[in-house]
């Protein structure tokens, strides 16, 4: 089925391609379809905001001259650069020539190298501004990682709707494109999103909450399903739900060795961390530490952290012994994650992670990150060089730790 348009609400139509095959999506198989929900809002200024899957991107622009000429589009906003949102703007861009594009100043880059628009014009808006469309006034609100670093959501404040993009999708093939024309009750295809998408970004939750609990919404225009313009609270309160923390009383072990306390320092900074996210903790100075205490400690952890300084491209002290204890211990269950500070190569590192390969724990890489929630700025080994002084290096500790925390407390 072809791209199709309905009006929603004065001037603002739906512009969107109902795709019902089983497509393979971040890992998944989409096994309702799903919808990429694009919206005309034909004011003074014609806007569009987001459009559809690449795939359809052709077709997409075809429905849309047959509902606006294409020259007379002022703004095309694009709140995530992913593909199934950002795709149509390569045919839409060429034709609407006179539109400006409207992002955040991430997605500028990202956007340009896509669909090769280097030379068109942007308009970069950052969280609160607005911008008038000729009668009506958009806010736009930064979300980053809801689900990647550069999204936003934008409201029409004149009609109170949100367009949040990813954020309270569902993910089904639907003719009718409201919830209250369904038929079903959709919470369980809403909360299937939510576990599969945003639950991974879970701790970013909060900002999206704090950005909407001041808007009036009629209506929620996502980029996926259905759209929402009854029992609104409901839906929200659903996300702030699944997204709170409700698993306490968990332990993480945090043993370092160090020469010059830069491996120490980071120790401090993933222990200060974790204890803000109440995690508890117990640190360990391997050369300071009977390694039997240690391994009773790790015993009744929930997560541990092994770090040590390079030297001569080896670990240093007594952290070795621990190492190889910890390879004839049953550890189901915990996770365990390497860190530690270098000055040339940082060898030690990568040998703890071969260590901690070796147990049975589940131990967080980068990779493993990526495949599983598609972020970039949480690393595993977390790797710094020489002092963590610097306020990027403390941050990647940090990103590292909050990582770990969500897992111990993920509510689902
Ligand atoms: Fe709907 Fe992030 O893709």
């Amino acid at each position: 089925m072809s791209t199709q348009f309905k009006q929603i609400a004065g001037d603002t139509y739906w512009v969107g391609k109902i795709d019902n095959r089983q497509v393979p999506f971040h890992r998944l198989i989409l096994a309702k379809g799903t919808t990429y929900n694009s919206y005309l809002l034909k004011t003074g200024k014609p806007t569009v905001i987001d459009t559809v899957d690449m795939e359809f991107g052709r077709e997409y622009a075809e429905c849309l001259a047959g509902m606006i000429d294409l020259m007379d589009i002022h703004y095309i906003v694009i709140n995530h650069t992913e593909p199934d949102h950002s795709g149509g703007l390569a045919a839409l861009a060429s034709q609407a020539l006179n539109a400006t594009i409207v992002c955040t100043e991430i997605a500028v880059p990202e956007l340009q190298e896509m669909y090769k628009l280097h030379s068109r014009n942007f308009l970069v808006v950052k969280d609160g501004d607005t911008l008038d469309i000729g009668g009506k006034t958009l806010l736009f609100k930064e979300t980053p990682y809801l689900h990647t670093a550069e999204t936003m959501i934008t409201y029409c404040i004149e009609d109170q709707i949100l367009f949040p993009c990813d954020i309270f999708s569902t993910h089904v093939a639907v003719e009718n494109l409201f919830s209250d024309e369904a038929g079903f009750d959709i919470t369980e295809d809403y909360k299937g999103y939510y576990a599969a998408i945003i639950h991974p970004h879970r701790r970013y939750v909060r900002t999206l909450l704090e950005a909407v609990k001041d808007m009036d919404i009629r209506m929620i225009a996502p980029s996926h399903g259905f759209l929402i313009r009854e029992d609104i609270p409901k839906f929200i309160d659903l996300y702030a739900t699944m997204s709170r923390e409700t698993t306490q009383g968990k332990k993480a072990v945090i043993v370092y060795t160090t020469i010059k306390n830069s491996t120490k320092k980071m120790a401090k900074i993933i222990q200060d961390c974790l204890q803000e996210n109440n995690i508890g903790t117990e640190v360990w100075d391997a050369d300071k530490s009977s390694t039997a205490d240690i391994l009773n400690s790790i015993a009744s952890a929930d997560a541990v952290f092994i770090g040590s300084s390079t030297k001569y491209a080896d670990m240093i002290g007594n952290l070795e012994d621990v190492l190889k204890e910890l390879q004839h211990m049953n550890l189901e269950g915990k996770l365990a994650a390497s860190f530690g500070s270098y000055g040339w190569s940082g060898e030690a590192i990568e040998v703890i992670q071969d260590y901690l390969n070796g147990t049975n724990m589940t131990v967080q890489s980068t990779s493993e990150v990526i495949k599983t929630t598609g972020m970039t700025h949480v690393e595993f080994p977390v790797r710094v060089r020489f002092s963590p002084k610097e306020p990027e290096k403390v941050q990647k500790i940090k990103n590292a730790a909050e990582f770990v925390s969500d897992l111990l407390l993920s509510s689902i």
